[in-house]
């Protein structure tokens, strides 16, 4: 019998929303007309321009990528006004929060975050041994007072994410550079701020000037989301030089494939497209709450890309409408495992794909 480390008896594996092939083949469904709305993606396939760049790259495949994805960050220094070295790319966003976790914890220590949040930081919490500390959320909001009161001498990281999921609340900066302000300077704080394109606020680009001025502070950033690319896994960490440094003593060479780094260079250089892809997002959340209070069913308002919806009332049970979905080719996730239970948590989708969505819970509501 392997004798595994003890930490991993606290851990619950990450269980990612269903894959549309698995649920077409389980319920006997077109793929074609099956709709996933479980992972917070976009609904809209990559710039075709980002596309020609990943095929041009085919036949380099035979070698390694560049290490330093130098060309990737020079463009974001630029885009960011940091220099290179204050840049670390990752495999997805979520590489980043695991090697964060790794340069800072060991058993003794402590990791301060919102419950519920991101699964991904007590998983990176508890494989390093260290001990989660979970503070309630205030309503649906990240609850800035207790998280501050929870941080002690042995706290080394606290994990904040803004827009926060699952709620898609949205905390204004000033907030937040009010908490840095009392985080102290040996102890990190992580921006996760995956869905930050998405927010419509003056003050969304506030949290990088807290990563340029504090060195504890550590800004993170996806092209899993807007850009539409989580399937090739790319994310980047705006931090000091000195956490830079240490994530480069436990990165694997080459962690960002070639395809992902073409990709994403050529997305960042179509930055005024995003504009478009707020304008859609923002209709689609409007469609879906207006189609939910016509539903008379219950939302969270979201500054992202998904939402919360109370499905406690519809005359299935609540634990049961995700299933019920999906036997009707609509993939959601449940809100149970992410600790909203009586909720799902439902991306917004092409307009087509949020009216389906809304035509299917509304025969759950029928009995
Ligand atoms: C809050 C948050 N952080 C990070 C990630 C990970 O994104 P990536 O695809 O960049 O690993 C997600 C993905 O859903 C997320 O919700």
């Amino acid at each position: 019998m392997v004798r595994f480390v003890k930490q991993l008896e606290g851990i619950t594996p990450y269980v990612a929303g269903a894959p549309i092939e698995l649920v077409s083949r389980r319920y006997g469904l077109d793929a074609e007309k099956v709709i996933k709305l479980a992972s917070n993606e976009s609904p809209l396939p990559p710039f075709p321009e980002v596309l020609e760049v990943i095929t041009r790259k085919f036949n380099d495949l035979n070698r390694y990528p560049d290490s330093e994805c130098r060309d990737l960050k020079a463009a974001l220094a630029e885009r960011h006004g940091v220099t290179t070295d204050e840049l670390v790319v990752g495999n997805g966003s979520c590489e980043l929060l695991i090697w964060l976790s790794l340069i800072v914890l060991e058993p003794g220590t402590e990791a301060v975050f919102s419950d519920p949040t991101f699964l991904v930081y007590e998983e990176a919490t508890c494989a390093r041994g260290a001990a989660p500390v979970k503070v309630p959320l205030m309503g649906f909001a990240n609850d800035l007072n207790s998280l501050a009161a929870a941080v002690t001498d042995r706290t080394r990281i606290v994990f904040l994410t803004n827009p926060h999921n699952p709620t898609g609340s949205y905390l204004p900066y000033s907030d937040i550079a009010a908490f840095a302000a009392g985080i102290p300077e040996d102890c990190l704080l992580v921006l996760d701020e995956a869905y930050n394109e998405y927010a419509e606020q003056p003050d969304s680009q506030d949290g990088l000037k807290l990563a340029r001025e504090r060195a504890n502070v550590v800004v993170l950033r996806t092209f899993s989301k807007i850009y539409g690319l989580c399937g090739l896994r790319v994310g980047y960490g705006i931090s000091s030089r000195q956490v830079k440094e240490a994530i480069d003593k436990v990165r694997q060479p080459f962690n960002v494939n070639m395809l992902a780094q073409a990709a994403a260079l050529k997305a960042l250089s179509l930055e005024d497209r995003l504009r478009e892809r707020r304008a859609q997002n923002r209709a689609g959340r409007r469609q879906l709450y207006d189609g939910l209070a016509a539903l008379g069913i219950g939302y969270v308002e979201t500054q992202s890309n998904f939402m919360l919806v109370d499905v406690s009332g519809l005359s299935t049970p609540a634990d049961d409408v995700p299933e019920e979905l999906m036997k009707r080719g609509v993939i959601v996730r449940p809100g149970r495992p992410l600790a909203c239970p009586g909720y799902v948590r439902v991306s917004v989708g092409t307009g087509e794909e949020n009216r389906i969505f809304l035509e299917r819970l509304a025969e759950l509501n029928n009995g």
